[in-house]
């Protein structure tokens, strides 16, 4: 997929901390966290990854050719596509070096990223990650889920998210993540949604790469996450020798809109460790 434009945030000044979104959303879900870091002295940059966000969803409007064609000619957006990209609109805004923090899919690429460019990464975040690659089964699911977005669109997507991505006292107590992230969801192109699954499943496995990571590093786990198990997270903090894993309640794989204060809290402690 040729590289296109993405929308970012680069909001407040201080030690930079760029923002990965996971799949299939956009910047929008850092939105909690920009608004409490960028006022605790931290320059936040979150960018929309490829083919992610709303600028991607204008440009296909356009989109004239066939259905049949539609499903087959989605390239993937590879995770060092992705990862590439970011270091593009790190020169761009002239940060050298920065705090990378990922969630999920966004965890993919920051592992691709520090793989790629380790001096750029003075610290590392990893919310509801995962190291190892994808075996068959996992390919095949993807391309299933890459074929129905393109035929079907991302109505469908919308129906598993609180049953595999939210806790339960999140789907109960607040509608307004519910709601949120529902929106996410509709406003993601199908074509690009398809380009990511297609990128996700051929991406590397990271475990081999754990050892030689070697800047500090926070993992952040939901407990109620049913997307990644709790052996996904300790497998990582094991792997990787200056980690530390902070596990948060009542929340599940999207814990940073869950339960944003508690995610804010810890993450602070985090980053302000990080001169000492
Ligand atoms: C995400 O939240 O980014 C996805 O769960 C990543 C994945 O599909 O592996």
């Amino acid at each position: 997929m040729a590289q296109i434009e993405n929308a970012f945030d680069d909001v407040g000044s201080g030690p930079p901390i760029i923002f990965l979104h996971g799949f299939p959303f956009n910047r929008s879900m850092w939105r909690e966290q920009i608004a409490f870091l960028s006022a605790n002295g931290f320059r936040c940059i979150a960018p929309d990854l490829r083919g992610l966000g709303k600028l991607v969803a204008q440009t296909s409007v356009c989109d004239d050719s066939t259905p049949e064609h539609r499903l087959k000619s989605v390239p993937p957006a590879t995770m060092d596509d992705m990862a590439r990209d970011v270091a593009a609109l790190m020169d761009t805004l002239q940060s050298e070096s920065a705090v990378i923090c990922g969630l999920s899919m966004g965890c993919y690429v920051a592992f691709e990223f520090i793989h790629l460019f380790p001096s750029r990464v003075s610290a590392l975040v990893l919310c509801g990650p995962r190291a190892q690659g994808p075996d068959e089964k996992e390919k095949l699911s993807r391309e299933a889920q890459a074929l129905r977005v393109l035929a079907e669109g991302m109505d469908f997507a919308v129906e598993s998210i609180s049953s595999t991505l939210l806790a339960q006292k999140t789907v109960n107590e607040k509608p307004a993540v519910v709601e949120s992230v529902g929106e996410m969801v509709l406003q993601t192109d199908p074509r690009g949604a398809a380009a990511a699954q297609r990128g996700m499943a051929i991406r590397r496995d990271y475990s081999s790469d754990l050892p030689n990571i070697d800047v500090p590093t926070l993992i952040v786990a939901g407990r109620e996450d049913g997307v990644r198990k709790p052996e996904d997270a300790d497998f990582i903090n094991r792997g990787i020798r200056n980690s530390q894993l902070e596990v948060i309640d009542d929340a599940g794989h999207l814990m940073n809109m869950e339960q944003p204060e508690i995610f804010n809290d810890v993450l602070l402690r985090f980053l302000g460790s990080l001169g000492d």
